[in-house]
């Protein structure tokens, strides 16, 4: 019976998943299953910027400490997850913004500083890091976030470069969700990213989340987006794949969001930038969905009870 890991590994792709860290340290079955099928980890929460100094100048390592040294016991490599988002940042970093008291130039500093502290904790221990998370608008326009208001557009470039000098050795990803077929999100990546390699920018790979949703239909044109990408010398990846329905679950949608798994795996194997796979959690016991997304859930390859769905199968045969 080959673990997931097993077959990823003759296949010559990674296949991963998110960690909830919490399920890490209570539940038995959560570690031994997580060590069993996948052979990369992204932390789910951990790495974040609130999760690491959730008080200006106090860091809590610990929980993406255990997680690093988890892998390492187990074989598997870590993507990081993530540097520069508008959301899940620490309340101090919010209000000062927004209160005026931390300004432009210091805002600069102080991301300068969480990227450089952050990735050289981790430095040759983070195989890749997503650096920048989910920076366009479904239209391709640059999301409003904080970080275009204070600094303007060049904060991407700026990230890139302050990572790639804490940690020349990892690769450096974008990050986001809607782009796994060609779309004006997509495309604004792929011109975001000619234009920044162009300039000598170091940005390496193209994330794919993949949060997909059966009623909303498979994307159009994956295979064509990952091989843009490819020819611009980039990795692609899939970095959060779970595909969520509106429940309850009958067999017909299990088998539809079977379907989807595979089509993305395919996507990926067929595609030679493509080097990791990753699910964003791979039992519906520990999912991020039901909490999120109303009325919707059993999202991931297997059920609360670990029981494994057509989409695990699916995953399986598709490797
Ligand atoms: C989610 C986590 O799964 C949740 O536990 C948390 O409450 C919110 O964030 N895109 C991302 C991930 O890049 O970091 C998000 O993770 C899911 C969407």
């Amino acid at each position: 019976d080959p673990s997931l890991r097993r077959l990823a590994d003759r296949a010559g792709v990674r296949i991963g998943t998110a960690v909830d860290m919490n399920a890490l340290a209570e539940d038995r079955r959560y570690r031994g299953t997580t060590a069993r099928e996948f052979d990369s980890v992204t932390a789910e929460n951990v790495m974040k910027w609130e999760s690491v100094e959730p008080q200006r100048g106090v860091y809590d390592w610990k929980p993406a400490d255990d997680l690093v040294r988890y892998a390492r016991a187990h074989g598997q490599v870590v993507r990081g997850h993530t540097l520069v988002w508008h959301s899940q940042l620490p309340g101090w970093l919010t209000s000062g913004v927004a209160d005026g008291s931390i300004g432009s130039a210091e805002l600069r500093g102080i991301l300068r500083n969480h990227i450089t502290t952050e990735v050289k904790r981790y430095k040759g221990k983070i195989q890749q890091w997503d650096v920048v998370n989910e920076v366009f608008e479904e239209d391709g326009s640059l999301r409003n976030s904080i970080w275009l208001q204070e600094l303007g557009p060049s904060y991407i470039a700026d990230a890139f470069r302050w990572a790639h000098a804490a940690d020349p050795k990892a690769k450096l990803f974008l990050n986001d969700y809607n782009v796994e077929g060609v779309n004006a999100k997509s495309t604004a990546y792929y011109e975001l990213a000619k234009r920044l390699r162009a300039e000598g920018v170091p940005v390496q790979g193209f994330g794919i989340q993949g949060h997909l949703a059966i009623q909303y239909g498979f994307p159009e044109q994956v295979a064509e987006n990952l091989a843009r990408f490819g020819a611009l010398g980039m990795r692609t990846a899939f970095t959060e794949v779970d595909v969520r329905m509106i429940l309850p679950v009958d067999a017909t949608k299990s088998a539809t969001q079977a379907s989807y798994f595979r089509k993305l795996l395919d996507a990926c194997l067929g595609a030679r930038s493509c080097t990791s796979f990753t699910v964003w959690g791979y039992t519906d016991r520990y999912s991020w969905v039901p909490g999120v997304f109303g009325g919707q859930g059993a999202a991931t390859p297997m059920d609360e009870e670990y029981g494994r769905k057509p989409a695990y199968g699916a995953l399986r045969a598709g490797l």
